[in-house]
């Protein structure tokens, strides 16, 4: 009988658990009332006296080393449950994270933004909401003055002096207000015009607009600054510039880029010519600069701007402008790759 004690120690110390489920099977099997300890020990009054003191010290023994085993594994499995609390399952494999894009328009605004300040241009920013003075006045568009349809235009309530800016010219207006020459900044910035949205145009969209005002400026320094641009931007290095008509400027002109025609949907955005415009410019026609504070006899200066979605439209091949604002991810995901 004794040694059956001893085999039962040997189990017991050798025994592991990894559940509660089985820790409390064993608790019952060896310390629960019909348990295998409450048997010996009824077993007791028949052990011979002599044995009787052996007898109760293994059994003891048997006793104490199941309660330390219980109380071992509890402890260990609430130790590992804590643990899982603080980590979680440190195996488990990593989350993958989801990479975000930069919008196409903010892309193409870095690219022009990048080109025009490795020769010199600084950003300058305005407010979207502007009064009549920095949208048309001081640009050479005083009340009632035509011009003024070409940009349908959004006024705040019924004050006709304040408005949503139709082009950032405003921008270059109080930079001009607040800076002596020589000048070289370019306003990228969000406009609003009351058109009607369709595949080609939104009442909402991106300009960057140029200015470089200093002594001796020409329109040969316009037209190399804007060839330099297109290399650049777009790695083509033929364009024409075609008389034009914006009140801020005079002479003004309409920058055209040799496309190509080597591709179908070169002749389909080129409609066959392989010209496509790209921006308007100009140089700052003289009242201007004196509405800002510059005297026109000592210095001269260029203009251009540039509607971003149009150029993001070109290089991306995208076909309907609306793209740009509905935000399906199945479209900005296609930029993940681009800077
Ligand atoms: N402000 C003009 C527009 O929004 C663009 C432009 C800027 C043209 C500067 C000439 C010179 O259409």
């Amino acid at each position: 009988m004794i040694d059956k004690i001893k085999g039962h120690i040997a189990e017991v110390e050798s025994f592991n658990a990894k559940t509660k489920d089985e820790i409390e099977a064993f608790r019952i099997k060896y310390l629960g009332k019909k348990g295998i300890l409450n048997d010996f020990f009824s077993e007791f009054k028949n052990v011979p006296n002599e044995q009787k003191k052996e007898f109760g010290q293994v059994i003891n023994e048997l006793k104490t080393t199941a309660q330390a085993k219980v109380n071992s594994l509890k402890d260990e499995l609430d130790k590992n449950q804590e643990e899982k609390g603080v980590y979680g399952d440190l195996s488990r494999p990593a989350e993958p994270v989801e990479i975000g894009s930069r919008h196409p328009i903010s892309i193409v605004k870095n690219q022009i933004i990048e080109i025009f300040s490795n020769i010199g241009f600084n950003v300058s920013e305005g407010p979207e909401m502007e009064d009549d003075w920095h949208n048309f006045t001081a640009l050479n568009l005083p009340e009632y003055h035509p011009a003024r349809d070409m940009q349908d235009t959004f006024f705040i309530q019924t004050n006709p002096d304040i408005l949503l800016r139709t082009h950032t010219s405003s921008v270059q207006v109080r930079y001009m207000e607040n800076n002596k020459p020589p000048i070289r900044t370019i306003s990228p910035g969000r406009v609003f015009r009351n058109e009607a949205i369709s595949a080609r145009s939104h009442c909402i969209f991106h300009q960057v607009e140029g200015l470089y005002i200093d002594k001796d400026v020409s329109f040969a320094d316009l037209k190399q600054t804007i060839l330099y641009f297109t290399k650049q931007l777009f790695g083509k290095s033929k364009i024409r510039l075609r008389p034009s008509y914006f009140p801020f400027t005079e002479p003004s002109a309409e920058v055209d880029v040799y496309w190509g025609l080597e591709t179908e949907t070169d002749y389909r955005i080129t409609k066959g010519t392989g010209w496509l415009e790209i921006m308007g410019c100009g140089m700052v026609d003289p009242n201007v600069l004196k509405n800002c504070g510059i005297d026109p006899k000592e210095y001269s200066g260029f203009a251009f701007g540039m509607g971003i979605e149009r150029i993001a439209m070109l290089l991306y091949q995208i076909e309907d402008i609306r793209m740009f604002y509905e935000n399906d991810l199945r479209f900005l995901e296609q930029f993940k790759s681009a800077l």
